[in-house]
């Protein structure tokens, strides 16, 4: 009995000095800040979503609103009261704002998901770290920048890290935690505890380059480029192959192209500024032809393959 008490106090102290969040601030409302601010809100968070301009704000908000109809129909397919009332809770715990600054004094999360530019980044975490309460934390959705850098920028180096969200968020069920080495274990365990909250399922990875699902991908889709480019097989072969020999949903071509050509050049340019001499990280000509043509995949209606 005394061992049960004592083990059940230790939890509990345990418990206290874990930071739950509830209340979270999404910075950026494009592509991934609104996905992550959608299952944030639907999960029960409090969510302020901020962005440059009411007008951005709008778009966003429109298209949490269609995405919430499209799962609820699926989630909810035989009942649609619950599905009505899903949505209205869900859209309840969203507002937007256009004022970052102005919104973080009662944040317990902050995630970062702007233009991938670590100056920009940089600048606006080092404006939040004035106005967030002591207890915040910081996260960055980045997918190629330095996590330990933007911490660097601030005061609170032991409560920020990296939260990697995969595109489409409501769909992808994965989220990669990102520690630094001054990432503290309670910081970590918060984000951890978030991205299951959220109903993802966390790994978590060194702040290294790409973390893990990129750090394989890109140099993959790269080795098929060059595969390619030296004229060993066509890209329509080696995406039948990579789907019917590998079981992948896409070949590397069209991952590409769905990705943006111009997106995954910036990515492997910024590794080979890191590392010149990995192979892994070498850029392609053909690439970058692609990208300086304004190929850029799906987007632009051509990339590797036309859309049009
Ligand atoms: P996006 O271009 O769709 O959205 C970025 C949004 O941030 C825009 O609405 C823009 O107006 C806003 N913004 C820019 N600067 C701002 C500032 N200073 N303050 C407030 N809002 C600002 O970009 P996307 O694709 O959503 O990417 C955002 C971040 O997520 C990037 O760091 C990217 O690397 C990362 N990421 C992207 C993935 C993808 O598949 N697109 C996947 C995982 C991570």
């Amino acid at each position: 009995r005394h061992f049960v008490r004592a083990a059940s106090s230790d939890a509990a102290t345990a418990a206290a000095k874990k930071l739950l969040i509830k209340h979270v601030t999404i910075i950026g409302g494009g592509l991934m800040g609104a996905g992550i601010a959608q299952v944030a809100a639907a999960s029960g968070h409090t969510v302020v979503l901020v962005d440059r301009s009411d007008e951005i704000l709008k778009k966003s908000a429109k298209g949490i609103e269609e995405s919430l109809k499209r799962v609820t129909k699926k989630k909810f397919a035989d009942k649609p009261e619950a599905g009505a009332e899903f949505i209205e809770k869900t859209l309840k715990n969203l507002t937007t704002s256009t004022d970052a600054a102005s919104v973080v004094h009662s944040t317990d999360l902050v995630i970062e998901a702007i233009v991938e530019n670590l100056e920009v980044k940089n600048e606006l975490f080092k404006t939040l770290d004035k106005f967030a309460p002591e207890h915040t934390v910081f996260a960055s959705n980045t997918s190629s920048l330095q996590i330990t850098k933007m911490a660097n920028a601030t005061t609170r180096q032991d409560r920020f890290g990296g939260l990697h969200f995969f595109n489409p968020v409501p769909v992808m069920k994965l989220v990669e935690v990102i520690k630094t080495p001054m990432t503290s274990q309670k910081t970590f365990e918060s984000l951890v505890d978030f991205s299951k909250a959220v109903g993802k399922s966390p790994v978590s990875c060194k702040d290294t380059p790409g973390f893990i699902v990129n750090r394989l991908l890109v140099p993959y889709m790269m080795e098929a480029v060059r595969l390619f480019e030296r004229g060993d097989a066509s890209k329509e072969d080696i995406d039948v192959a990579m789907k019917l020999g590998a079981g992948y949903p896409m070949g590397p071509f069209e991952l590409l192209d769905y990705v943006g050509l111009d997106t995954s050049k910036y990515i492997i340019d910024g590794w080979h500024s890191l590392e010149p001499n990995n192979p892994l990280f070498a850029p392609s000509p053909l690439l970058n032809k692609l990208v300086e043509e304004k190929k850029l995949g799906k987007k632009t209606g051509e990339g590797f393959y036309k859309y049009k």
